[in-house]
C-alpha cells in the first residue's frame, strides 16, 4: 500500500484558492485532494500498517497549527513540473511536527523520504505559466490545522486518496 502523511486545508481555504485560479483556466488536480505532505512512506506491506499507525500515535502533539497559503512555485521540469501554492504561518510548529513524524517512523523502523520540508500544496502538473501567474501575490485565508492524517494513495490504480486514520494535534496552548 502506498502511504503518506499529510495535513489538509479546510473547504474555505480550497474554495478561496479555486476562485483565485479560475481565470487561469488550467487543469488542476482535484481540490479535495489538495494537501501538504509531511512524510512520504512509499510502498509499505499491508502487514506493516499497524506498526505505522502505532508509531504515528506516539508523535508528540503540541496544539493546533495556524497556516495560510501564499504565492506559488514550481518543482521539476517538462511535463512532470509540479506547480504548487506556498505555505506561511506557524512554519516552526509545522517543521517540528514534520521532524516528530519522521522520528516516530524511524523509531518504528519505517523508512520515509528524507527530503527537507518545503511546505507546499501541489495544484497542477504543467509547464503552463498560467497557474503560477495567478498565484502571484496570493494570500489565502488563515486556517487552523488540528489534525494530521495517514493517507493511502490509489492513484496508480486510477483511484484517489483514502484517509486511513487521523491524529488530533491536541489542545491549544494557553
Ligand atoms: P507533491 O505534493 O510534491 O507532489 C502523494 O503522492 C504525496 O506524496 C504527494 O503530495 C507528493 O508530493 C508526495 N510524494 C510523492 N512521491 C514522493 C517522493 N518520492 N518523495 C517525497 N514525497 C513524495
Amino acid at each position: 500500500m502506498r502511504l503518506f502523511v499529510a495535513v489538509f486545508p479546510t473547504d474555505e481555504v480550497r474554495a478561496d484558492l479555486r476562485r483565485r485560479l479560475a481565470p487561469a483556466q488550467a487543469r488542476l488536480t482535484a481540490a479535495d485532494k489538495w494537501h501538504i505532505t509531511l512524510a512520504f512512506l512509499g510502498d509499505v506491506p499491508e502487514d506493516r500498517r499497524a506498526d505505522v499507525e502505532r508509531a504515528l500515535s506516539d508523535v508528540p502533539t503540541a496544539g493546533p497549527i495556524t497556516l495560510r497559503l501564499v504565492s506559488g512555485g514550481r518543482f521539476g521540469r517538462g511535463r512532470s513540473t509540479a506547480v504548487w501554492a506556498g505555505v506561511d504561518g506557524d512554519l516552526d510548529a509545522l517543521s517540528r511536527l514534520h521532524s516528530d513524524i519522521r522520528a516516530a517512523l524511524d523509531a518504528a523502523g519505517q523508512s520515509s523520504d528524507d527530503r527537507p520540508l518545503t511546505p507546499h500544496l501541489t495544484l497542477a502538473y504543467s509547464r503552463e505559466p498560467a497557474v503560477l501567474h495567478a498565484l502571484e501575490g496570493y494570500r489565502g485565508p488563515q486556517w487552523t490545522v488540528d489534525d494530521f492524517v495517514l493517507v493511502q494513495s490509489h492513484h496508480r490504480d486510477g483511484g484517489g486518496y483514502q484517509t486511513l486514520r487521523s491524529w488530533p494535534l491536541g489542545r491549544r496552548r494557553s
